[in-house]
């Protein structure tokens, strides 16, 4: 089994990242578990670009969601949105087949920032029949360090809640 996670930060020290990074220790033996970092990478969107004229770096980047069992993306909020680079990203996915069916787990580092958490499940239950808001995992860690987000989600109470949401993400994965 494949998982794809993907940050909307693009911050060295990004808590969103960092959440992302540390549930790679919770995967059981067998699935291969990798971080898509180029959104950054991205060319902005622009449906003249699409099918034949596609950019290659968006190629690639659909032919890693195509290849992924289920994607699981963690963002902040700017400005009451969504990040303009993974809402860019995601606007890539829109008419082509690979996000479709794909199931999509929410992870969010912060208390904060509602607004882009209900912007970004609004998009995601539009490209995607498999995307459920329940669980939404949150995690309260605003301000961290890459260091501290570890230290706090690789025991304890968050490392409980995160094992729990992604081991019934990957059941469902498997039993569907
Ligand atoms: C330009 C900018 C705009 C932001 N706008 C908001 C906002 O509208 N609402 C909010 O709750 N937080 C906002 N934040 C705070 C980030 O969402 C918060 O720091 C988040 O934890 C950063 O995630 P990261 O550590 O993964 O980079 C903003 C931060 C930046 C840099």
């Amino acid at each position: 089994m494949r998982i794809i996670g993907i940050s909307g930060s693009q911050r060295q020290a990004s808590t969103n990242t960092a959440l992302l990074v540390a549930l790679s220790e919770f995967f059981p033996v067998g699935v291969q578990y990798r971080l898509y970092d180029g959104i950054g990478k991205l060319p902005i969107f622009n449906p003249d670009m699409e099918g034949e004229q596609m950019p290659e770096p968006v190629k690639m980047f659909a032919h890693q969601i195509e290849r992924a069992d289920g994607l699981i993306v963690a963002s902040p909020e700017y400005v009451h949105g969504i990040p303009g680079g993974l809402k860019n990203a995601l606007d890539w996915l829109v008419s082509r087949p690979e996000i479709v069916h794909k199931p999509i787990l929410l992870l969010h580092a912060s208390h904060r920032g509602d607004l882009a958490l209900g912007a970004l499940s609004d998009v995601m239950a539009t490209l995607s029949s498999r995307f459920s808001t329940d669980p939404i995992l949150r995690v309260p860690l605003i301000g961290r360090s890459p260091e501290q987000v570890r230290s706090l989600t690789t025991s304890g109470e968050y490392k409980k809640r995160l094992v729990a949401t992604l081991n019934s993400f990957l059941v469902d994965i498997v039993s569907s």
